[in-house]
């Protein structure tokens, strides 16, 4: 071949490449991306995000009760959007640029069945269905997931359809960050976005940030985008630090990614999530208090230790008696009751669990009751008025750890 049929070669199979990825993940007139958040009081609101092209610059949800065969659109409730415009780069990769529609949906009643369907007067989404919790300490279950952060498309997905295939009806799904690698990087969104399709329109989702979802000091612009998280933490950490209340538990997610990885102990994000967080356990009024944050208060590897946080937020959690931490970043399972502090007289649960193909190895130490390498995880949590039952799994379905917490 000729130099000058060689070079054009190479150079259209690069530019269509490129000019197919860009059509895979850019945004249309269709929504796409959908995605049902809880909110503070998840059981008389709840919160829907969609993504569109920017021809799209309304964006309308249609709600109703449940009913028991065809819908009727006139029974629907209309809740307006609000409409961000993001652009997005990363490196060489396709520019995408999308309008992020973002809906409260209020005055819900608590333990009904709901429909919804998004989008604006010439292009609808299909309708899914979805419950609120319903009163106080009624049996319910959630599904808490560790840094699914690689593969998502090829591996991930597997983890996140075989848990929602375990437990269908569970109430919602919890991430301790590190959803994707690259902050800010759109195809890495699109993996995670087809991973877990229409659950994640179905089953409201929660999830704290990781050292991964931000770049640098910057949290990836995707994230209050496409998400509509509570935003009732302190000021500069909206939908990274918040509380939610949700039948019997509140589960409070700090934010330990931010300021990179909470490493100045005198920092705002350090001092306003200490005092934040004291307030929201002296007011609470629920059973159950469940932690969610990505770096784990004690680590399953040998040479990592986030001391800052240890000592910075433990005393707060065994001052007002936190029930469970769920964390992630360690890319490997452990699990135990510990304290850097005995004369406290109360010992917090701390878990750290993967779900995604990226592993390191755990070594045995002293604070741990079960650890495990190499396994990709998933935990479906059950509470029951005064008894939580925990168990992880698998991702072919084998129980692996398991424990009962008893008020
Ligand atoms: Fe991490």
């Amino acid at each position: 071949m000729r130099n000058i049929e060689l070079f054009f070669t190479i150079f259209f199979s690069i530019f269509w490449g490129r000019l197919l990825d860009a059509q895979e993940i850019a945004p249309s007139s269709i929504p796409d991306r959908i995605i049902l958040n809880l909110t503070e009081n998840s059981s008389i609101s709840m919160a829907v995000t969609w993504r569109t092209d920017t021809t799209v610059s309304k964006g309308l949800c249609e709600v109703q009760l449940a009913p028991e065969g065809p819908i009727d659109i006139k029974k629907s409730k209309i809740f307006k959007a609000k409409t961000t415009k993001v652009r997005y780069e990363y490196n060489e990769e396709p520019k995408i640029v999308s309008n992020h529609h973002s809906c409260l949906l209020t005055e819900l009643e608590s333990g009904k069945q709901y429909i919804y369907r998004v989008g604006s007067q010439s292009n609808w989404s299909e309708w899914f269905q979805f419950k609120t919790p319903s009163d106080q300490n009624s049996c319910f279950s959630f599904i808490y997931f560790g840094d699914p952060q690689s593969n998502l498309k090829s591996q991930w997905s597997r983890v996140i359809r075989g848990a929602f295939q375990h437990d269908s009806n569970c109430g919602f799904m919890l991430y301790a960050g590190d959803l994707i690698n690259r902050a800010g990087r759109d195809s890495e969104w699109q993996e995670w976005f087809l991973a877990g399709s229409f659950i994640y329109g179905m089953i409201p989702q929660v999830m704290t940030p990781g050292n991964h979802d931000y770049n640098g000091l910057t949290l990836d612009p995707h994230w209050n985008a496409q998400f509509t998280l509570p935003t009732n933490g302190p000021k500069g950490l909206e939908g990274t630090c918040f509380f939610i209340d949700y039948n019997n538990l509140r589960l409070i997610s700090i934010d330990s990614a931010a300021d990179s990885e909470l490493k100045n102990e005198n920092g705002y994000m350090m001092t306003a999530q200490k005092s934040w967080l004291d307030s929201v356990l002296q007011t609470n009024t629920k059973k159950w208090v469940i932690i969610t944050t990505h770096l784990p208060f004690y680590s399953s590897k040998e040479n990592r230790d986030n001391k800052f946080l240890r000592k910075h937020f433990q005393p707060i959690l065994e001052k007002h008696k936190v029930d469970l931490v769920l964390s992630g970043h360690d890319h490997a399972y452990a699990r135990g009751r510990a304290t850097d502090n005995p004369s406290n007289d109360h010992k917090v649960m701390y878990v750290v669990s993967v779900s995604g193909p990226k592993m390191y190895k755990a070594d045995n130490k002293d604070w741990m009751e079960h650890f495990g390498s190499f396994k990709q995880l998933y935990q479906v949590i059950t509470i029951d008025n005064n008894e939580l039952v925990y168990e992880s799994f698998t991702t072919d379905g084998q129980l692996f750890d398991t424990f009962i917490l008893k008020k």
